[in-house]
């Protein structure tokens, strides 16, 4: 699926990466969803991607898809979290016979988060 790719950088170093899909079809309709992020381990619990995700949000791309699903594990706290600090809404907790587990849904509209 094409996606773009967003590296965060702090003093020239890598700290974090997230990326949005431009579609979505098959299985990144239950897991994977429109944006995946992670942190590198000792730039954790800072807000970089808390931060990196409200900087996606506002991307062209982001407000072309406009309604953007999201999915983590229920027990990935951080994630969850980092989700509705950005407007997520939680939909649904829905199960992925790939993984044999549950994923969260959550949709973020960027039209309901009055973005210009
Ligand atoms: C999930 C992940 C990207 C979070 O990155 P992060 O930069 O540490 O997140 P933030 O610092 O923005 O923290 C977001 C919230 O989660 C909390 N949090 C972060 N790590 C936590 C942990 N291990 N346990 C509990 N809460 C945690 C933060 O305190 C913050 O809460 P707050 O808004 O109440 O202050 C990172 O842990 C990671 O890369 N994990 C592995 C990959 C992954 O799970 N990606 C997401 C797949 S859906």
């Amino acid at each position: 699926m094409p996606e773009t790719v967003y590296w965060a950088v702090i003093d020239e170093a890598v700290v974090g990466r997230i990326s949005l899909r431009h579609r979505l079809e098959g299985n990144l309709l239950k897991m994977g969803g429109h944006i995946g992020y992670e942190v590198r381990p000792s730039f954790r619990r800072r807000g970089v991607a808390t931060a990196m995700l409200r900087e996606l949000l506002k991307t062209e791309k982001a407000k072309e898809i406009g309604r953007l699903l999201l999915t983590c594990a229920p027990d990935n706290i951080a994630s969850n979290k980092t989700i509705l600090a950005n407007g997520g809404v939680f939909t649904e907790k829905v199960f992925v016979e790939m993984v044999n587990d549950y994923r969260n849904h959550y949709w973020i509209e960027l039209t309901k988060l009055g973005s210009p």
